[in-house]
């Protein structure tokens, strides 16, 4: 069994912080988003992994994951020119899963469950592909299955405005080689994509059989914001106690919080978990990271509250104030103007969002 994790996309819902990197390494519980799919590969015995990387900033994926060796996995780097849809991405990896059955996995897709079991259910299977559903309140934003009274799969619709179920795709796709077949007879669709759940719905109407098995737990797709921030309270829900650094005398932890190697928690500083705070980074005294929070490596807060937030690496904070619900990227300062004239000054990069 051989793993295809996508890398691709703009990632346009999530600027300014996709322009200097793609969505999928931004950390949600300090850790990439794909490494998550890395790791539920890795750890149901998929072990060769083929990683389709879009057409700007890819080399910052090569950069972290190499050649997989640390991670405990071997890595091939396949280049996606353009962002044609997930059946293309998928198409670019036919030479390396030869005849190989293979897990398509998105790298923006986060599942609690993981897929061990699932992996092997299809392996002792004769299914020629098989989808992982979710229950979803917002179906039409998905791929949608469509069953009969006896739970027989249909029909896989993309995006439908008037949805037949309420069960979605997620993006975790079991599939056999005779999938390229099918994605060679595909026309884009109406977002000019060639879209899997179409390639799916080929293999159907041709009769090959396809299986489906719902996730248990949570499954988060990840294209906005609020979807990160929730998916880092999700992670952070099942977080453990565990502190490496050094917190001095009179610090208040309270619950399950993280905290990294060589980081320092000074006296009188509050960290309310669930919580995760990396390596090197210090919390001076008063300061409060609330609950719902991540904060990087090499990060200094010196003054400040921060809750329900992710912090990225090498930020130094020292505000008068309190951020919430915030994504900040990497190097990032931010301070409290206490010099005349009074009012914020700012030094902003394009797209970004701002709520004073
Ligand atoms: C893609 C698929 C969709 C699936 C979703 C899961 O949507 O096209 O069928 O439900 O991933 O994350 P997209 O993220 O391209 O809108």
């Amino acid at each position: 069994m051989k793993g295809v994790i996508l890398h691709g996309g703009h990632g346009t819902r999530l600027r300014p912080l996709t322009h200097t990197g793609p969505k999928q390494l931004i950390p949600v519980a300090n850790k990439p988003m794909s490494q998550y799919a890395l790791e539920d590969l890795r750890d149901s015995g998929v072990n060769d992994i083929a990683i389709v990387v879009g057409d700007s900033l890819s080399n910052k994926v090569q950069n972290y994951y190499k050649n997989g060796q640390e991670f405990g996995v071997r890595t091939t780097y396949i280049h996606q020119k353009q962002p044609n849809g997930i059946a293309h991405a998928i198409s670019l990896a036919e030479d390396f899963v030869g005849d190989s059955p293979f897990i398509v996995y998105l790298g923006d897709n986060l599942l609690k469950g993981k897929i061990a079991e699932f992996v092997k259910v299809f392996k002792e299977s004769n299914f020629d592909a098989m989808i992982l559903l979710c229950k979803v309140k917002n179906p039409q934003r998905f791929g949608v299955a469509k069953f009969d009274k006896s739970g027989n799969l249909l029909e896989l619709v993309e995006k439908p405005k008037e949805p037949p179920s309420n069960y979605a795709l997620t993006g975790i796709y079991f599939l056999k080689p005779i999938i390229f077949k099918i994605i060679k007879g595909l026309k884009p669709s109406w977002r000019g994509e060639l879209e899997i759940t179409e390639a799916l719905q080929g293999l159907l109407d041709s009769g090959h059989p396809i299986g489906y098995k719902f996730v248990t737990g949570w499954w988060k797709d990840t294209g906005t914001v609020e979807d990160i921030l929730e998916a880092n309270r999700l992670v952070l829900d099942d977080i453990k106690k565990e502190a490496e650094g050094i917190i001095e005398e009179n610090t208040s932890i309270q619950g399950r919080v993280t905290i990294g190697k060589e980081t320092i928690i000074r006296r009188g500083a509050l960290i309310r978990g669930p919580a995760i705070i990396g390596r090197s980074t210090v919390v001076e005294k008063h300061v409060f990271v609330g609950p719902y929070t991540s904060i990087g490596n090499n990060v200094k807060i010196k003054r400040g509250e921060i809750e329900n937030s992710i912090i990225m690496d090498g930020c130094q904070i020292e505000i008068n104030g309190k951020i919430t619900d915030s994504l900040i990227g990497a190097g990032t300062t931010l301070t409290t103007n206490q010099r005349s004239p009074k009012g914020c000054r700012l030094v902003v990069g394009e797209n970004s969002r701002i709520v004073l």
